[in-house]
């Protein structure tokens, strides 16, 4: 059989670059990046926003000059210019509130997304290691929640803090030139308020943060129990479930109750402190009149200014505690997601050129975790086009060899190399488009079958899709289903068979046809008959690459140019089928027992 399918091109396309975005990890700076981002839409609401509280303060000015000119007359055109402003001022204050209001509508959304898509492509670039030390759900709710962080507090900056600011600094002038004494006292009252409820809404963190960590606990565990509901259900633990989930809601309730706590004894202190002050400002405001200190028109004006000033300070100290919730969100998020990547691209990383295929390891050492080395001064060399099968025991370090080899982690001594570069050389994204993988667990995205074995190479016309499909023997199934190559496969693959499964992933590497081709554990769940057949289609696609084949039953790999047996991180025996079966060894005995239907688990070891 002849395949068709076209080579990846050696040099892969620059748009495969990976191009993570560069991303302040500092909370300011980085709710700064994104108003810069869109300033044309955000420079014209801040204006608005600014007109807009402008309007509202001088209000009141406005309102005085009317009821001193009032005794003018209708007809003064003294009065009729107070008149004329005050209808101004009102009309002006809402068109920019309006303004202000239709490009927030505007920008929300789009600055919401552009934080997302920029705290997604930085996600990308993290490590299998890092990805494995995440809940992947926990991920994807800290970057929804980091992205709303950032609207709500530019929008607490600008439309709450900005204007209250404002509306204070003004007011208050406005107050002092009107009574210094009734000033002095509002504006002196609203600074130490100002001052008390920062530090208190500071103090109040710890408990918002603890909150917010308990309702992050809450959705990790609901998400992991909805996940394994069907392990749940063949256990027999539904009720165990909910009682796993009512402790963790029980903690998030006293984490809440804390939280709730604080801030109402927040709130109760700055209402009180908020009343006190109401009642202090118009008693003093009544005395002044009463001796004649002021007029009625100046009554009127500091009582207005007096309780304006007053409502924006108490909105601020509530204020205040929202902003630090957010702020604190905003800070977990950039503290989790924006972490340095592990594995980086070297600036001047080449583009990968894998010609011929050779692979070479010297004494590489690695280990996931320091202390627990998989890998000791492991040295081979395979050369380029060699068919290769790696066998040996559960946990012997035959996946992480292919790991090492595709770069998900660095070694910690020695170096990989392919065709004489080191995989630390070259731009991951070249490597991995150079390397078909066919993993142990093949997880489909929930899209449709089409979509899943074009995944291998997106611009396959549907003639190589087919032929792809046709190849890994999963034509036959996939006609079978009435939506055929569309239908969706369920969340990671569910609603297929785990051999449905692998012989897409297997259509899928087969599409992508790279130089090089690793299949671990590519057909363990399919009968032998069809393991057979795909093999045949496999070898002529192996023809003159470079191809590792892992697999526990035996007969899948005894007929490849050599075997690699692995015995926990050392490779113990090194030869072609015929040849390490003769021999007395790990291999032998393996043989022997799959011989006698028994399949090798790790509980027999090799003979010292
Ligand atoms: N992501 C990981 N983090 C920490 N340790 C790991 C990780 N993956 C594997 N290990 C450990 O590394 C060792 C080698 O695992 P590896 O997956 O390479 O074994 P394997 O030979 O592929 O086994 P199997 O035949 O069961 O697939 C094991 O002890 C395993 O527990
Ligand atoms: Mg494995």
């Amino acid at each position: 059989m002849v395949c068709t399918i076209m080579p990846t091109p050696a040099h892969p396309s620059p748009s495969l670059a990976a191009g993570f975005p560069d991303l302040p990890r500092e909370p300011t700076a980085f709710l700064l990046h994104f108003a810069r981002l869109h300033w044309p839409l955000f420079l014209p609401m801040l204006a608005c926003e600014l007109l807009h509280t402008l309007c509202g303060i001088f209000g009141p000015y406005a309102l005085t000059r009317i009821l001193r000119s009032a005794p003018l007359g209708v007809d003064h055109p003294q009065l009729q210019w107070a008149v004329m402003a005050f209808a101004g001022l009102a009309l002006a204050e809402i068109a920019f509130g309006r303004g202000a209001g239709a490009l927030q509508l505007r920008l929300a959304p789009i600055q919401r997304q552009a934080a997302l898509r920029a705290l997604y492509a930085w996600l990308q670039g993290h490590s299998h290691r890092y990805l494995s030390n995440h809940f992947a759900g926990a991920l994807a709710h800290r970057i929804g929640e980091t992205s709303l962080a950032v609207n709500q507090i530019l929008w607490t900056g600008l439309f709450d803090l900005l204007p209250v600011v404002l509306t204070l600094l003004v007011s208050s002038l406005l107050l002092l030139q009107t009574n210094t004494g009734l000033g002095l006292l509002v504006a002196g009252w609203s600074i130490a308020f100002l001052v008390v409820s920062w530090w208190l809404a500071r103090t109040s963190q710890p408990y918002t943060l603890a909150a917010a960590a308990a309702r992050a606990e809450t959705t990790g565990t609901l998400v992991d129990s909805v996940s394994h509901l069907a392990s749940a259900h063949l256990f027999a633990r539904l009720s165990h479930e909910r009682t796993v989930l009512d402790r963790v809601l029980q903690k998030e309730l006293g984490a809440i109750r804390a939280s709730n706590r604080y801030t109402e004894q927040i709130r109760w202190s700055q209402a009180i402190a908020f009343i006190l002050l109401k009642l202090g400002t118009l008693g003093y405001a009544l005395f002044l009149w009463q001796r004649g200190a002021i007029q009625l028109a100046d009554f009127v004006l500091v009582l207005t200014l007096g309780m304006l000033i007053l409502n924006e300070a108490r909105n601020l100290g509530r204020r205040f505690l929202e902003l630090f919730e957010y702020v604190g969100n905003l800070n977990n998020g950039l503290r989790t997601l924006l972490t340095p990547h592990e594995i980086v691209d070297r600036p001047d990383a080449e583009p990968c050129t894998i010609t011929a295929g050779e692979i070479r390891f010297d004494e590489v050492s690695f280990a996931y975790r320091a202390g627990q080395s998989v890998f000791q001064d492991l040295t081979v060399q395979i050369p380029a086009g060699q068919r290769v099968g790696l066998v040996g025991f559960s946990g012997s370090g035959k996946s992480t060899f292919v790991n090492l080899l595709l770069r998900l982690y660095d070694v910690d001594a020695g170096s990989i190399r392919i065709d004489g570069q080191d995989v630390r050389d070259v731009r991951q994204e070249d490597l991995h488009a150079q390397i078909g993988l066919i993993p142990q667990d093949p997880s489909l995205f929930h899209r449709s079958l089409a979509d899943n074995i074009r995944y291998g190479r997106l611009e396959a016309s549907d003639a190589e899709l087919h032929q792809a499909a046709r190849l890994a023997h999963a034509d036959t199934f996939i006609e079978r289903l009435k939506e055929g190559y569309a239908a969706l496969v369920g969340e990671r693959g569910v609603k297929l068979s785990g051999g449905q499964r692998q012989r897409v992933a297997v259509a899928r590497a087969l599409l992508k046809n790279a130089p090089v081709l690793v299949l671990d554990e590519a057909t363990s769940s399919l009968d032998s008959i069809t393991e057979r057949a795909i093999q045949e289609a496999l070898g002529d696609q192996m023809h003159g690459k470079t191809v590792i084949v892992i697999a526990h039953r035996l007969s899948t790999v005894a007929h490849l140019d050599r075997l690699l047996v692995f015995d926990e991180g050392r490779i113990v025996q090194d030869g072609n089928h015929a040849t390490l079966a003769a021999q007395p060894g790990l291999y032998q005995r393996l043989w022997q027992m799959q011989a006698d239907g028994f399949l090798g688990d790790g509980t027999v070891r090799a003979e010292p």
